[in-house]
Parts: structure tokens; sequence; C-alpha cells
């Protein structure tokens, strides 16, 4: 890992601008911005995000969040419902604690003004794959994440102590005598500012931007668990990428995720020939856990040596399902699909990154004053495949704890603290020009051939070289903007999400070796962990 260098840029503190703030985050997606609303008014608070604040994942999700409110359902089910889905490897008292912190977090979102769907003044449930009762809480039918994050971004933005810098990029972590005092950061505008923080919140999201098929937007190219892996974080379970069963397939069109709650309400998984096939491969048919159905599909697309396989909801009451999602109708309606009569193309994308930086029940990293929560960790909620519906619900939890945990150091430490004289040196200059996109889309496609839905062990040793020889010509040299870094980010993350893989010999949740197809809990009921030296 020595090719990895521990910042990307060079600095130096009399050339470069000064800020402080008592606690930065880093991230506008729902475990950030939970986060911020915990942070005590007598502080100062900068929250950044790489974009505008409506871009996030947080933003993209569709289905809803997972919380037991209907009173036939209950703690032990949805317990149950998330530790089968992670193929032990779940932590039981993690698991145990966020199901049941999850209703008052539905609640006080009510109150901060989201508008979850609701028939005769109750809540509206729905199922997904792996539930045992309906407990999905949805709003605007098929648009949870974009309702939620309207909602919560208003309250952060007339919390008055709250500072946000949108389109602000995150180049590093700086550390000190093994502390995190804050992140060197650029924006268009303003170039590259130090911010020294007493406490620094990590909620960057996801890294599914690594593969070419993906739901994830643009933003999400993993540069948290980058910037975490380059400051001594330890990160775990980076094998575990989550593939969604179904996304749009179409030429050309974007790769939008279809809502896993299309088969809670009875959508059917066909073929190219018209054929139902779920049943042949797992009795819970379309609601099986998603990395179940997700196998099923590639295997189905290899037997009829098809592109994708199709949801058919043609054997539902049509106006229902035009109104439950309208989302995914006026997506569909575009490429000229009627989600109520034409079967919708699909097949998995890389949808939702499971392993990430290590952190204890309050959201503590393993670096001093420094803190993450959502899809940028790995708590132990998720184990070796998320339950849907599991992921808003872990950013509201988490990031309420690490919210108020680095509120309270950073109430406890006095004001003295100031700018620490870091500084980088100038790398050597290359003179050879780089086609980053070229790198960038090679990456991709890498990926998704090679660390994708099936993954073998030839595959991986041979895209781990591929990866590292690009490592050694990239990660030397030192750009000046964000495409340069993001690439960066990217190459570590698939390094690492590569060499954990080849190194997990067996099968578990959405690791599916086909060299190794079984668990195996005698060897690898374990977390990999891994933590630049
Ligand atoms: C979906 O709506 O299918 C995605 C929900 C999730 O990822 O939990």
């Amino acid at each position: 890992m020595n090719v990895i260098p521990r910042y990307l840029v060079p600095f130096h503190p009399k050339r470069i601008p000064h800020h402080f703030a008592d606690v930065l985050i880093i991230g506008g997606g729902i475990a950030g911005l939970r986060a911020a609303m915990e942070i005590d008014p007598r502080l100062s608070l900068l929250v950044i995000t790489k974009d505008t604040m409506e871009q996030s994942n947080s933003a993209y999700a569709q289905g809803g969040i997972a919380s037991v409110i209907d009173p036939d359902d209950n703690f032990a089910s949805h317990v149950e419902d998330t530790l089968v889905a992670g193929a032990n490897l779940c932590d039981r008292d993690v698991v145990e604690m966020v199901v049941r912190e999850a209703p008052p977090h539905i609640r006080q979102l009510i109150e901060w003004g989201t508008k979850f769907d609701t028939e005769k003044g109750e809540l509206m449930l729905g199922r997904e794959g792996g539930h045992s009762h309906r407990r999905i809480v949805h709003a605007l039918g098929d648009a949870t994440g974009h309702e939620v994050m309207r909602a919560i971004i208003e309250q952060v933005r007339t919390k008055n102590d709250s500072q946000l810098w949108p389109n602000t990029f995150t180049i590093d972590l700086l550390t000190h005598e093994g502390r995190c005092r804050g992140a060197l950061v650029w924006h268009a505008r303003h170039g590259r500012t130090f911010i020294w923080a007493k406490q620094t919140i990590l909620c960057t999201g996801g890294a599914g931007q690594i593969y070419r098929e993906t739901t994830n937007p643009e933003v999400a190219t993993g540069d948290g668990h980058a910037l975490a892996y380059r400051a001594g974080a330890e990160l775990r379970d980076m094998e575990f990428m989550q593939f969604h069963p179904t996304v749009l397939y179409i030429a050309g069109g974007s790769r939008s995720l279809i809502t896993e709650a299309m088969r809670g309400e009875g959508a059917r998984l066909v073929d190219a020939n018209g054929r139902r096939f779920m049943l042949d491969y797992d009795e819970r048919a379309e609601l099986a856990p998603r990395d179940v159905v997700s196998q099923a599909i590639v295997a189905q697309m290899e037997k009829t040596r098809q592109p994708n396989v199709f949801l058919d909801l043609s054997h539902l009451e049509a106006e229902k399902v035009r109104k439950r999602f309208p989302g995914i109708a006026r997506t569909c309606a575009e490429f000229g699909i009627d989600i109520a009569t034409d079967p919708i193309p699909v097949r998995p994308g890389a949808h939702y990154m499971i392993g990430g930086v290590t952190v204890d029940h309050e959201g503590r990293t393993t670096v001093p004053g420094l803190w993450a929560a959502g899809e940028v960790t790995s708590s132990g909620l998720h184990g070796a495949n998320r339950l849907a519906s599991n992921s808003l619900l872990e950013g509201l939890v988490y990031g309420t704890h690490a919210g108020a945990g680095a509120s309270a150091l950073a109430l406890a430490e006095d004001d003295s603290f100031q700018a620490i004289p870091l500084e980088n040196a100038v790398a050597q200059p290359r003179e050879e020009p780089l086609d980053l996109v070229d790198i960038r889309n090679s990456l991709k496609s890498l990926m998704w051939r090679s660390a994708g839905v099936q993954r073998t062990g030839p595959q991986l040793a041979d895209a781990g070289r591929t990866i590292r020889r690009w490592c050694g010509y990239v990660l030397a040299r030192q750009f000046n903007d964000p495409e340069g870094w993001e690439l960066q980010n990217m190459l570590t993350v698939a390094r690492l999400m590569v060499e954990t893989a080849l190194a997990r010999e067996e099968s578990r949740g959405v690791h599916y070796r086909t060299d190794f197809p079984q668990a195996d809990d005698e060897h690898w009921r374990r977390h990999l962990v891994v933590q630049r030296k």
C-alpha cells in the first residue's frame, strides 16, 4: 500500500487561508445533517458538501425508512430480519440499538415537516425484500429520500449556529500527533483552505461510482473512505459492495434505481421469455434478500443469454401502480415504457457500500477527534448484506450519536486551539499528460467485470495488479482540481475492495466467489480490517 501518499496535494501554512470551526461536518446527506442538528448552539458549526446541499445519495433513496410502527410488528422481528439478511456478520447489539431507536426518529422527522405517505391519517407502510412485516415508511410514493432531505435541509438552514459551504471538496483530513484536527478543502472560487476543527464528523456517503453500473449519483466516489484511510483510520468489510437487483437497464439511459418496494407491492421478475423465475432460486421469491435476488437475476441472464430481465406489474391495478410509483413512472415514460402495462428492463447495479470506517456505538472512529456516520462507515448494522431501508435509518441513528458525542467533546475543549504548522512537499512534477476520463472509465469497467455481483480469485488478482499499476502513476501525481483527486480516491478505494475481496475465500452476503461458493464460518465469520501504516 506504500504508493498511497498521506496527502494528495502540497501545502504550506503561510500560503493557504485558515478557517476555524468548533465542529466540522463533511457531507450533507442524512447522516451529516442529522449530526448537525445535535451540535450545541454555543459552538460554531461548519457543514461542507462537495456539490449542492441537494445532491447526496440520501436524496436518491426511493423505498423508505424501516421502522416498527404497526402494532402487529415488533422489534424482535426487525432485529431478526436484519440479522438474517446480514449473513452472520452483524453486530447484534448494534442491530438492537438501531431498531429500537427507529420509531422516535420517524416521529422527529414528522415534527420537522417530513410528509410521509399516509392513508386515513395513518402512516402507509410498505414491504421490501427480507422484511417479514410491512414496516417501510415512505414519502411521495417513491421519493422518500428527496422529501426527508427537503425537510432536514430546511431545519439545518434555520439553525442559526450553522454555516453551510456547498461546492467544497475535501482533499484530506488534517492529522497531528495522531489526532484529527480538521481538513484541507478546496472551493472553486476560494481555492484551498485549511479548516481547523476541534471535532470532525465524516459523513461522505458511498462509492457506487467506482462501478460502471450503479444507482448512485456522480458524487458517490468513495472520497470519505479514501481520505479516512490516508489519515490512518481503520476501515473494514471493504469487499462488501451491495448490488441492487433492479436497476433500469436502457442503453444510453441513466441507470435509475427501480425500488424494491415495487416487488413489495407484488411486482414479479420475469426473464426475456416472460417466465417468472425467482421461485426456482428461493421460496421467498421476489421478496428474498437482495443478495439472493441479484444472484438469481445474473444466473437467469446467463441462462437466457440476455443482458437484463424484466419487472412485470401488469397483473396489478394500473392506476394504483402509477400513483404509488410516480417518479419511476415518469422516468420510464421518457423511454416509452408504461410501468403499469409494459415490462421494465432491469439488472443489478452497485448500490450501497457496506464496508467503511470502523465506528463504535457512538460513531467514534479509531482516530481521536474524528467521528463518522452513515454509508461511509462500518458500524456492524449491515453485516455482509444490508437489509432494505435500513440505511437512512442508520444515518439518522449514527448521525445523532456522532453529532452529540462530537458536540460534547468540543464544548469541553478550551478555545485556545490554533492552526498547526503542517506542511506537505511538492512532488516531483510529471511531464506526461494523463487522460483522467479514460482511466476513470477503465476502472469502472474493470470493477464491474472483476469485482461485481460474481467474483473469482484469478479475476480479482488480475484486477488488483492492474489497479496497483494505475495507482503507481496516478497517485504519485499532485493534481489541482477535484477531477484528479476523485480519481485518486476511486483508485484507492477500488484497490482496498479488490484486495479484501481476493482475501475472503468464501461467499457471504453480497460477496459471491464462484470459486468458493459456500460460507465458511470457521475461517471467515469475521471482519477484514485495513489500515494505512
Ligand atoms: C429501494 O428503494 O429499493 C432502495 C432502498 C434501500 O436501498 O434500502
